[in-house]
């Protein structure tokens, strides 16, 4: 296995373009030794989808740290005990389910979009890939809007803390891991007084075969919902929108053949993968493209290098909005592959649907250098002009 120190952070441009960072990784070796993180990193495609669909060997259990008090569910719990948790919650994340949302989605986006539509120039990030998602999760639990800036800022308590040190930084999310245990639990207790038909009062009465969630199965649920659905759609919005405003071409496209939005979405997901890892930890000695790995080794699955691959994809560089057969890993795969992938890309389509209907010609604004975020690729400065 290669072994590699810790690098500098990388710089702007890098973030802002990490396929090349991939490449460099998936040609430095199979499996990268990242001796000062404790991590190893694997990029190339066959070993991260073998990764991701072998849980037994690649476990998920106790990867991330994310103020939780308990394991992420069903983030972190490996099967079989997993399937359970899937059989109940999948169906509430079926298509049919998530098609009904499209009416409410559409309405309050395209207000959004309204909003600053006539005003020649807004910071998208703040404008609408932050809002639609933390309104849409909201809206899933039953919470009135009023609520909105609370959950935007425990969600940046945990995903994009701001510590001096690295224990600093725990005690902080911590803290932020306990607010967000106490807003949810606030609505478990309200719905089991006055169920409604939101999420958690229909989490709360979900049955299969025989198996009901606890109240400390629904508290855990919450939580990853709020970190899972919130961040990921904000940071692929932002990722969208960046590249968008700086390809003419695929940008006239969208806005003339909006019907063509959803092979769109694919590709950029493809392209850009604003979650470009996740975690696993070894269960025993392994190898992985021929790198022995010791049981308890902490992986990061690089799923951004896997889906620039040049062994697994024709043309990998080209953003072809027409490509077939799109198997991007952009959503997991196999065992935790994405609960919300649904929903995710209704809430992406609409958007774009709606911004580009009323905003089809956009660039950045003058000098502005994109601040993508190191971990989920949201870019706070998206400062866009028409
Ligand atoms: C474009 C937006 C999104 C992206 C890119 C994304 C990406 C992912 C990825 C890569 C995983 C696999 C994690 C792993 O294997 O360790 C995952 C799992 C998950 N996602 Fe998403 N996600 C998105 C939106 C959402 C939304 C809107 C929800 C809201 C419900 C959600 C809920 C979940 C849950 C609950 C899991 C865990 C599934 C399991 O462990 O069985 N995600 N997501």
């Amino acid at each position: 296995m290669t072994h590699i120190e810790l690098p500098e952070l990388p710089d702007p441009a890098e973030l802002a373009h990490p396929q090349q960072l991939y490449k460099g990784l998936r040609d430095a070796g199979a499996a990268i030794a990242m001796e000062d993180l404790g991590m190893t990193i694997v990029g190339r495609h066959e070993d991260v989808y073998e990764i991701l669909r072998n849980p037994d060997v690649f476990s998920s259990n106790a990867a991330i740290e994310i103020g939780q008090v308990r394991p992420l569910v069903p983030l972190q719990i490996d099967p079989p005990e997993h399937k359970k948790y899937r059989k109940i919650l999948d169906p509430h994340f079926a298509p049919r389910k998530v098609a009904m949302m499209e009416d409410d989605i559409r309405g309050f986006v395209r207000e959004m979009v309204e909003a600053v539509a006539d005003s020649g120039g807004v910071n998208f990030h703040d404008a609408i890939a932050e809002l639609v998602p933390t309104t849409v999760f909201l809206d899933l639990l039953g919470l009135p809007v009023s609520r909105l800036q609370e959950f935007i800022a425990l969600k940046d308590g945990i995903i994009h803390t701001q510590a001096a040190s690295r224990a600093e930084r725990e005690a902080k999310t911590a803290e932020t891991g306990l607010k967000i245990y106490a807003v949810i639990q606030e609505v478990i207790d309200q719905r089991r007084a006055h169920p409604t038909d939101d999420l958690i009062s229909r989490f709360l009465s979900s049955e299969v075969e025989g198996e009901r969630l606890t109240d400390e199965d629904v508290l855990d649920i919450g939580y990853v919902f709020f970190l899972a659905g919130l961040d990921t759609v904000t940071a692929s919005l932002d990722c969208m929108l960046a590249f968008l405003a700086q390809n003419a071409a695929h940008r006239e496209r969208i806005a003339a053949e909006p019907g063509m939005i959803p092979h769109a979405i694919e590709e950029m997901l493809r392209w850009e993968t604003p979650v470009p890892g996740v975690v696993r930890i070894t269960t025993e000695d392994t190898e992985l493209g021929g790198c022995p790995i010791a049981k308890g080794t902490q992986i990061v699955a690089m799923i951004g290098s896997a889906n620039t691959d040049e062994a697994a994809w024709d043309d990998v560089d080209v953003v072809d909005f027409d490509r077939e057969a799109n198997k991007h890993l952009t959503f997991g795969g196999g065992t935790h592959r994405c609960l919300g992938s649904h929903l995710a890309r209704l809430e992406l389509r609409i958007v774009l649907e709606e911004w580009h209907r009323a905003v089809p010609d956009y660039r950045l604004a003058d000098g502005i250098e994109l601040q993508y975020a190191p971990d989920l690729r949201s870019i706070r400065n998206l400062e866009l002009v028409w």
